[in-house]
């Protein structure tokens, strides 16, 4: 079948939470373009809607089901036209709450697990034929990425590659590793096929994703298993690449080589984003994080000697189940003895079935919104510091696209700070030297020195 002799069915996509439900929400799309769907903006005349939902922190089932409850005014309307819409439920919720799913919302056609997406032609195909609704939710593991067609979409001068699934860690907070089940690799060749597809549509920085991507140790053909660092190196001489990145990163994986590789390849952007969670060892424990406060600080210190301008991002949890004052305060110095560029910080949600859920020592709502915004406002601190530490320096800056205003370009630093500057459009996708005329709290400013040497040396 072509696409030229497929009716075009109006797909509309709603994606919540982290990048890699984003990356996920291109594949479903890329998956379903061989039956017709091609997607739109809105879902009112859409003849499918995916919700691919979150489930990490939020409210997000509340959310889905009033979300679901609007559809269904709309699917209702078209039906009385007589026309249908598919109305699918994919991503964590739908993998953690399926069954109350179809339940609460018996008009969902479909609900399937983040592992399940490859067969989704094949699950709309079953369901114009059946009556009822299909759920498909297994674990199979292994097969998700060979049964998905390569990415299609462009995704620009950056781009994210999903190289890394599922977690074996089990903090106590986080659902990850029940929604989103085993750790799994991707092969190495198949990842360095898709960046050099990716690097071929226009992408000159790459940004590999995984739950736990530096727990990466994806075989090869010949049997051999690739560490991250490994395949940061192979990555790195493609043509054209100019820079790598990788997230999210636990600490009790940053092996030796993996640190050696922020000394060794300069593609390695010297930011890394590693949570910490708490600076409490007492908490971390209770987390079951698998290391303390005081590892975290050597750690960094490591990545710092390899690196001497590595900026760090982190994330934060206020108020888990067991944490005192001590233990906040605790948490604050880490903080403050770390210094983070950038940071993301939560209050604590129980999330049922977790062991925290079940846990004791529940903290008041008030206590952990005080104890965020503490930690949030020495964060913001430390953010806006470290971008006016910036003013005045020659930064390399990766030109992703159109600014906001007329003759405006917008890029990132190699520690991730967006930039604009005026420059004409034929330097997306260069890195050219900028001066920094000035960091603001979420923001650089910059200005070209003078006109752009020969392109032909910045761009690969
Ligand atoms: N409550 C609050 N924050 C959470 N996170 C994960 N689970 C929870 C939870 N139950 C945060 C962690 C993780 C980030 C992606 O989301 O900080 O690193
Ligand atoms: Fe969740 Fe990250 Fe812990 Fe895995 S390492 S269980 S994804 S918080």
């Amino acid at each position: 079948m072509t696409q030229t002799t497929t009716p075009k069915k109006k797909l509309f996509l709603r994606s919540w939470g982290c990048q890699m439900n984003v990356y996920d929400s291109h594949r479903m799309a890329d998956v379903l373009a061989p039956l017709g769907y091609a997607p739109v903006d809105a879902p009112e005349a859409a003849d499918m809607v995916i919700l691919n939902t979150c489930h990490i922190r939020e409210k997000a089932t509340e959310k889905l089901f009033s979300e679901l409850g609007r559809l269904r005014v709309m699917k209702e309307a078209r039906r009385a036209g007589g026309q249908d819409m598919l109305l699918a439920v994919a991503g964590c919720v739908a993998q953690a709450e399926g069954a109350e799913i179809t339940a609460r919302a018996p008009y969902v056609d479909l609900v399937l697990g983040p592992q399940s997406y490859h067969k989704l032609p094949e699950l709309v195909a079953r369901i114009s034929r059946a009556a009822g609704s299909v759920v498909d939710t297994e674990f199979p593991t292994e097969e998700k990425f060979d049964h998905l067609p390569e990415a299609s979409a462009p995704q620009g001068v950056t781009a994210f590659l999903t190289i890394q699934e599922g977690c074996d860690k089990f903090c106590a907070f986080c659902v990850v590793p029940y929604t989103r089940g085993a750790e799994y690799s991707r092969a190495p060749e198949a990842v360095l096929a898709e960046a050099r597809r990716l690097v071929a549509q226009g992408a000159r920085e790459i940004t590999l994703l995984g739950q736990n991507v530096n727990a990466y140790h994806g075989a090869d053909a010949a049997g051999a298993e690739w560490g991250l660092a490994r395949l940061l190196e192979a990555l790195a001489a493609i043509p054209g690449l100019l820079r790598l990145r990788y997230t999210t990163s636990h600490p009790r994986d940053m092996d030796e080589a993996l640190i050696a590789a922020h000394r060794d390849i300069p593609a390695v952007m010297p930011f890394l984003h590693l949570p910490i969670q708490s600076g409490s060892d007492r908490v971390l424990a209770a987390m079951n994080r698998g290391h303390t406060a005081d590892d975290y600080l050597r750690l960094v210190d490591r990545l710092r000697e390899a690196r001497p301008d590595l900026a760090l991002s982190t994330d934060i949890i206020a108020g888990h189940p067991g944490e005192t004052e001590a233990d906040h305060q605790a948490t604050l110095r880490l903080i403050e003895r770390v210094g983070f560029a950038q940071a993301f910080s939560f209050k604590y949600s129980p999330r049922p079935g977790t062991p925290a859920d079940g846990a004791a020592g529940h903290v008041d709502e008030a206590t952990k919104d005080r104890r965020l915004q503490e930690i949030q406002s020495l964060l913001r601190a430390q953010q806006a510091a470290f971008n006016a530490s910036k003013a005045g320096q020659m930064v390399d800056v990766l030109f992703t696209g159109p600014g906001r205003h007329p003759g405006q370009l917008s890029g990132r630093t190699p520690w991730l700070q967006p930039v604009h500057a005026i420059a004409g459009l034929e330097l997306v996708g260069t890195v050219q030297p900028l001066r920094i005329r000035a960091g603001h709290p979420n923001s650089l400013a910059g200005e070209l020195v003078s006109p752009p040497p020969n392109q032909e040396q910045h761009a690969a």
